[in-house]
């Protein structure tokens, strides 16, 4: 397995590969891995001649006040892990080697995200994913893949590259891969580290919540209806809820009537739809987020 610390070398590498017909699969992350990455990279193995990680703590995507600098990090173990799946290299650049003119000059994060980075994620961190989409764009030109894989786990992260990538017309496919959880329900995340032992011990109720949630809402309860409810257990249980969201699956506009905007009102017909639920809460310190998409009639 080849490391690769400097772009220029990274992107000299992938060139010979392409150059030779191989099929490059892409899965970029920011270390720390677990199974959820894991799952990723054996969908890459199986689909591709070449596999590459990439592992960068993106400064241009965390706010102020947010965790970059705590960020859990250990490129020895993840290494190794990559190794045991049959990696071909890892592409692990320094904040200088990606960002040449530093992440607070003047258009740093030259890549805007589309309307789908708006609400939910984009309400509670502004900029966040204009600073994804930047060091995403960056990383495929370096890397120049043919697919690329995400987790269903940052569910509006996916549409947010694929809107990108359709925006942008990049050669590259967006394969979203199913949430990877513990035993117990809860999503795996490098964050979950921070949680004590008695935050984890409560930290399923999110999982649990929505999917109760889903429930309620199939049988035909109102989306409001069901959101309040959810976010009430969810304060019971000791979370401090930013957002509990039953959306189109694709806009990520709400159900709830009077959160519609009203151009999808209009278009609020009857049939078949691609819904998710969405939710982002706080155990203690630790911000933690969840979803569930599925398919329902609306009446
Ligand atoms: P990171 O949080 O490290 O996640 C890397 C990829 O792993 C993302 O596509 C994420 O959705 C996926 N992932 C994380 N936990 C998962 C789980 N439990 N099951 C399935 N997939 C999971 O997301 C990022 O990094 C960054 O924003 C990045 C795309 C690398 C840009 O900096």
């Amino acid at each position: 397995m080849k490391t690769f610390r400097s772009s220029a070398q990274m992107r000299a590498w992938s060139a010979t590969r392409v150059q030779s017909g191989k099929r490059i699969g892409f899965v970029p992350t920011m270390g720390f891995l677990h199974e959820g990455h894991l799952a990723l990279v054996r969908r890459a193995r199986k689909e591709n001649d070449v596999v590459i990680v990439s592992i960068f703590v993106n400064p241009t995507q965390f706010g102020p006040k947010e965790d970059y600098s705590k960020y859990p990090r250990d490129l020895k173990k993840d290494l190794a892990l990559l190794k045991k799946e049959k990696v071909d290299a890892v592409f692990v650049p320094s904040v200088a080697d990606m960002y040449p003119l530093g992440v607070k000059a003047g258009n740093a994060v030259p890549i805007k995200a589309g309307a789908v980075s708006k609400p939910l994620e984009g309400a509670f961190r502004p900029g966040h994913f204009d600073g994804v989409c930047t060091v995403v764009k960056k990383l495929f030109d370096i890397v120049r893949p043919q697919a690329t894989y995400f987790g269903q786990k940052d569910f509006q992260q996916t549409l947010v590259v694929k809107d990108m990538v359709a925006r942008l017309r990049l050669p590259v496919r967006v394969i979203v891969c199913p949430t990877v959880r513990e035993a117990d329900g809860l999503a795996m995340s490098s964050r979950n580290v921070y949680l004590s032992p008695s935050e984890r011990a409560f930290a399923p109720v999110l999982y649990q919540t929505i999917l109760q949630a889903k429930n309620a809402f199939l049988k035909g309860e109102g989306a409001k209806s069901v959101e309040d409810t959810a976010k009430a257990v969810l304060a019971i249980a000791g979370f401090k809820v930013q957002y509990f969201s039953i959306a189109d699956a694709e806009t990520l506009a709400s159900f709830v009537a009077d959160k519609m905007p009203k151009a999808a009102r209009k278009t609020a017909k009857p049939g078949r739809k691609w819904g998710v639920i969405a939710v982002a809460a706080y155990l203690g310190k630790t911000r933690l987020i969840d979803n569930v998409a599925f398919v329902f009639d609306r009446r």
